[in-house]
Order: C-alpha cells, then sequence, then structure tokens
C-alpha cells in the first residue's frame, strides 16, 4: 500500500481503471478529456506535477504547466510526446516497455497467420451460413512455408517476434537504426535491402520523424507479389495510400495491420481491400498485459515522487 501524497496529477478522462485507482490512493487526481491547455484551470494548472497519460503531449502542453516534473506514459511506443522538449526542459518521460513484449509479439504472430491463411473471412462464411449453403471455403492462396521474413525495427518486441518466426521454420533478416550486437540474424543497412531480401514484413518500427512513411510504394513493389506486410508498430510509418495502391494491384499479396496513421479513422482505401486484414490496435490489449503496463505506469510516478527514480524512462530523458 502505497502512503498518500501531496501531488497533483492529471488523468485522461479514459485511463484504464486500475491505474486510475491507484492514483486515486496515492496522488490528488485531476481527471481531463484531452491534453489541452484550455481544459486546465489556471490554478490546477500551476499545482499540476505530473501526467498520466496515453495521448499526445505536446510541446505547448508541457510550457502551460509550469512544475511540471514527470509524464508517465501508458504503452511503449512514444511518438506522440515531445520527449526532445521534455528533456530540454528538464521534465522526465516514462514508458512501460518488456510487459508488453511477449503479448505484442504473440499478436504480430496471429496476424501474421490470419493474413495469410484468411481465417477472419473463413469464420464469417462458416458464421453466415456459406459453409451449410455453398460448402467447404476456397483454399488460401498463400502459405507460411517457404517464406522469409523481415524485421522492421528489431527492438525487444522485434526480437520476440524473430524468436516466434524461427519456431515456424522462417528465416529471418532485420533492419533497424543500429545493427543489433551479438545477433545473428542477417542485417540489412537499409529498409529497401531488407525488402529485396525477403517476402514478409514485419514493422515493428517506432513512429515518429525518422520513420514517417518508410514503408512507400518502391519498399513494397521490392516485396514482389507474393509480399505479406504487417504493422504492428505505428501506422505513421507507412504510406497507406500507397499501400492502399499495392493491395489493390496486386504489387503485394496481402497485409495485416494492428495501426494506421490516423486512429481511429482507418482510410475507405484499406477497409475495401479484401486482401488485408485489419485489426483495432490490440497489440497489447490483454486484460493481463493492460494492468501490469497500467502498474507499471504508476510505479513510475510513485518511483519518481518518493526517490526521484524513474524506473523506465525514455532514452532522450536519460542523462548520458
Ligand atoms: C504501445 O504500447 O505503444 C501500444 O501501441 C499501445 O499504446
Amino acid at each position: 500500500t502505497e502512503q498518500k501524497l501531496p501531488v497533483t496529477i492529471l488523468v485522461p478522462s479514459n485511463f484504464h481503471d486500475h491505474a486510475v485507482d491507484r492514483i486515486e490512493r496515492t496522488f490528488s487526481p485531476v481527471r481531463i478529456e484531452r491534453a489541452d491547455p484550455a481544459l486546465v484551470t489556471d490554478e490546477v494548472r500551476s499545482k499540476v506535477r505530473g501526467i498520466a497519460s496515453f495521448a499526445g503531449i505536446s510541446a505547448a502542453f508541457m510550457d502551460a504547466l509550469p512544475n511540471l516534473e514527470i509524464i508517465a506514459s501508458f504503452g511503449v511506443g512514444y511518438d506522440s510526446i515531445d520527449a526532445r522538449h521534455a528533456a530540454e526542459h528538464g521534465i522526465m518521460v516514462t514508458n512501460t516497455p518488456d510487459v508488453l513484449t511477449e503479448e505484442v509479439a504473440d499478436t504480430a504472430l496471429g496476424l501474421l497467420i490470419n493474413t495469410i491463411r484468411d481465417l477472419p473471412r473463413a469464420e464469417t462464411w462458416l458464421r453466415d451460413g456459406s459453409w451449410e449453403r455453398n460448402g467447404d471455403y476456397p483454399l488460401s492462396r498463400l502459405t507460411l512455408r517457404g517464406r522469409k521474413a523481415g524485421i522492421f525495427g528489431m527492438g525487444r518486441i522485434g526480437l520476440a517476434i524473430a524468436r516466434r518466426l524461427e519456431a515456424f521454420g522462417l528465416p529471418v533478416a532485420y533492419h533497424n537504426r543500429r545493427r543489433v550486437e551479438g545477433l545473428s540474424y542477417e542485417h540489412h543497412e537499409t529498409l529497401k535491402g531488407l525488402a529485396e531480401a525477403v517476402d514478409t514484413l514485419i514493422s515493428v518500427a517506432p513512429g515518429g520523424a525518422s520513420t514517417a512513411k518508410a514503408v512507400n510504394a518502391e519498399i513494397l513493389s521490392a516485396l514482389g507479389p507474393n509480399g505479406v506486410f504487417i504493422n504492428i508498430g505505428r501506422g505513421s510509418t507507412v504510406d497507406e495510400e500507397a499501400l492502399a495502391a499495392a493491395l489493390a494491384n496486386g504489387t503485394i499479396a496481402a497485409a495485416g495491420l494492428d495501426v494506421f496513421a490516423n486512429e481511429p479513422n482507418v482510410p475507405p482505401a484499406l477497409l475495401a481491400a479484401s486482401n488485408a486484414t485489419l485489426l483495432p490496435h490490440v497489440g497489447s490489449a490483454s486484460e493481463h498485459t493492460r494492468r501490469a503496463m497500467a502498474d507499471l505506469c504508476v510505479d513510475n510516478l510513485v518511483s519518481w515522487f518518493t526517490a526521484r527514480k524513474p524506473l523506465t524512462p525514455v532514452p532522450e530523458t536519460v542523462q548520458v
């Protein structure tokens, strides 16, 4: 049990219940609809010392909170938080790595297999009575057999996906900002080089300026007509228009997407693609894992306000 601390924390109105319970027991939360300075009264603005968040936290929002010390983000990806601005202003940013790694890797493999074997549509066939009326569901055109997988973004989650792919018998290659020391998988200096070497590309790349629309028409065309693209990272890393065109033209065979550039909006051209399997950003979305993420988010706040020791600070805010 945590002792109550006289610290005001901003919490989104739709935040994880377990995190809210713990924050209520330990701090003084103020709930807000979204990270908009106009929604915070002047009195609260000067009191806020922490934010628990999964929404975008802009530089302007940080600047509106003169006593802000820490942003404890819920989730491993923090591309919607201006971490560089936070670091420049001495504001700590934490995320929730590790606790979701295996869950997201499971989702990636599930999405890959569902995309290749067309399982969601096979279930629809059963449920809508087509099996009884029309007989067996058509054979899937694609198979996992004989594929070579490429992972874009070889961090903790990329590695957990690679281990699973190995167990399925697939050779693995990767492209990452930096080559990962001590890893025997085939490394490619460029995403293009990786896409040329594989037929199954799985993106786990973080969002942000350095990866914006990295998966473009050229990369998709390099995968070839048997190509499958899976995205479990961030929608912003993909040129969605080029992807929809590649799916419609047969430039690649299929795609499985858990993330989109402008969630919860999904481009109509992707909704219309029968060779795309689409999920509503559920990579880490089990009760078990979201609770672990909630705990780590709050543990970061508690550790900061009791001992000035963030448990999982993001790289930008760690002094090197
Ligand atoms: C993450 O942890 O970054 C997931 O995308 C959930 O937000």
